[in-house]
């Protein structure tokens, strides 16, 4: 019976693209549907779970009985995030941030005039890393790592520099992964272990990253 296994957990869980705009009508983004993040929603409803999702601008249903935050920017995105991680057991960062945001908003549409056009772009926070900083004792934080090489090496880094407890990695060349697909191929990382999973759907992949959560807990209830 997976209806309760969750029941009293608050999970906080991010999804989709940020967008950073340059002007009142262009933005820079990414590829990222969302699908991931709500599909993990979903299986955390399912196991009996409090859930915040803060979403990314997607194309998807809301999901019924679920608290939805839209945000658009990475540092909206850091602002939900941050409001709302000390209420947090787990919270699972399956957004694709952008990175950098223009340095500037132009007030006004950007005319078109040069053949070549320059922006600056300053690095938006790492709320992933953030969030490792800041940890509380009973708390769990799974994130994600998009790569096309070096896959395993790369996330193994990320989740010692982000201090997570767990991290999701996919690889962006293999299909039936990754943006826009219902199903991922990916490897599980927590500190002590690799794991490199099936093709699951979105949502069987959700709750095993929410049932290795719940054996990390257990396993530092134990210590
Ligand atoms: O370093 P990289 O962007 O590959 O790390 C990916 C992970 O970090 C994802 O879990 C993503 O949600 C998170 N991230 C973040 N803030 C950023 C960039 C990435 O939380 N500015």
């Amino acid at each position: 019976n997976t209806s309760n296994k969750l029941s009293g957990k608050t999970v906080l869980i991010s999804a989709g693209p940020t967008q950073e705009a340059m002007d009142p009508v262009r933005f820079i983004s990414n590829h990222s549907s969302g699908k991931q993040g709500y599909a993990i929603a979903k299986a955390a409803k399912a196991m009996g779970a409090n859930v915040i999702l803060v979403s990314g601008p997607v194309q998807l249903e809301k999901i019924e009985g679920i608290q939805t935050i839209d945000v658009t920017s990475a540092l909206d995105m850091f602002e939900a995030i941050k409001q709302n991680a000390d209420k947090a057991d787990y919270i699972i960062m399956a957004a694709a941030v952008s990175d950098y945001r223009p340095e500037n908003i132009a007030e006004h549409k950007i005319k078109k005039s040069d053949d070549t056009i320059e922006m600056t772009f300053v690095k938006n926070p790492d709320i992933l890393a953030y969030l490792g900083q800041c940890k509380t004792k009973k708390q769990i934080i799974c994130g994600f790592a998009m790569e096309t090489q070096d896959l395993d090496k790369n996330a193994k880094e990320k989740l010692e520099k982000k201090n997570c407890d767990m991290l999701i990695a996919n690889n962006l060349f293999v299909s039936g992964a990754g943006f826009q697909t219902d199903t991922n191929i990916v490897s599980l990382l927590t500190k002590d272990s690799i794991e490199h999973l099936p093709k699951l759907s979105k949502e069987e992949l959700g709750q095993k990253i929410l049932e290795t959560m719940m054996k990390i807990e257990e396993g530092k209830t134990k210590c």
